[in-house]
């Protein structure tokens, strides 16, 4: 359902201490939403929450681990508590992992899998039963990307866990529909944020130090500004319609 006057609406962005996050939560405190901000990086939470008071907008943070179901779930029963049912939830947290299928370790399989996919899902498992119970207009965004859509070398981890947030949205998209809740799933191509300063240890042995600084030059000539997914997450919630680009 599209919730066109965000004032004083309660949204929730996981991993908005940086880039696409902080920039979908500056989008909705230009609109006078009231801002809850999660992140792992409690300084840069910190900074973001400076930022975005500047603003004039009420802004809570939470340290918190999307891809912890203890955590995740805890933190729902706390905002819940503190705030009331959110209008809109923003599951961005997200790390990527360059490597060959081959060069990707397993244990970075089961890290992107469970920042990306679990992530999300437990942003959506703890948050919706408050959201259904309190009724109204209410949004879920969950950010995919287009490597969720398109085939990608060298990402075939983080390919596999976009394309499961991209599954996932569309089968809850279903179900709630009789919902006055809907689902977007947004999928961002190059964008500009910091996705791309890994440590060598950050990355498959197939990939030389020198590769990862040149894909970092690249983002940072060719990426999209990260307020054009702020702005079209904005949209999103204010059509009420499922967005895909
Ligand atoms: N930058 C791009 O080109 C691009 C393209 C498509 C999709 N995306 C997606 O956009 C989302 C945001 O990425 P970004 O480019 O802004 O990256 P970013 O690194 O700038 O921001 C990611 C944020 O998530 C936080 N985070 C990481 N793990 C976390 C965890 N376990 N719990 C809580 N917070 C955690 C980080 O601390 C950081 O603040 C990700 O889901 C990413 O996959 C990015």
């Amino acid at each position: 359902m599209a919730i066109k006057n965000l004032k004083s609406k309660r949204v929730l962005v996981t991993g908005a201490a940086s880039g696409i996050g902080l920039e979908i939560a500056l989008s909705f405190a230009r609109r006078a939403a009231q801002l809850i901000i999660i992140d792992i990086n409690a300084g840069a939470l910190e900074n973001a929450q400076q930022e975005l008071r500047k603003l004039g907008g009420q802004c809570h943070t939470y340290v918190a681990d999307v891809s912890d179901p203890i955590i995740m779930k805890e933190l729902a029963e706390r905002v819940q508590v503190e705030h009331g049912p959110l209008d809109v939830l923003v599951n961005n947290a997200g790390v990527a992992f360059l490597g060959s299928f081959q060069c990707t370790p397993i244990q970075q399989w089961h890290r992107t899998l469970n920042i990306n996919v679990m992530g999300a899902v437990h942003g959506c498992q703890f948050f919706l039963p408050y959201m259904l119970e309190a009724g109204g207009a209410r949004h879920i965004v969950n950010v995919a990307s287009a490597a969720g859509l398109a085939p990608t070398l060298n990402m075939s981890a983080y390919s596999a866990s976009k394309h499961a947030v991209m599954g996932m949205s569309d089968s809850l998209s279903l179900e709630l529909m009789g919902t006055r809740i809907s689902v977007s799933v947004v999928c961002p191509g190059i964008i500009n944020t910091p996705i791309t300063q890994v440590s060598p240890s950050g990355v498959g042995s197939n990939i030389r130090p020198d590769q990862v600084t040149k894909l970092g030059e690249y983002y940072r000539k060719n990426g999209a500004h990260p307020s054009v997914v702020g702005e079209a997450v904005v949209k999103a919630v204010r059509s009420g319609r499922g967005l895909y680009w």
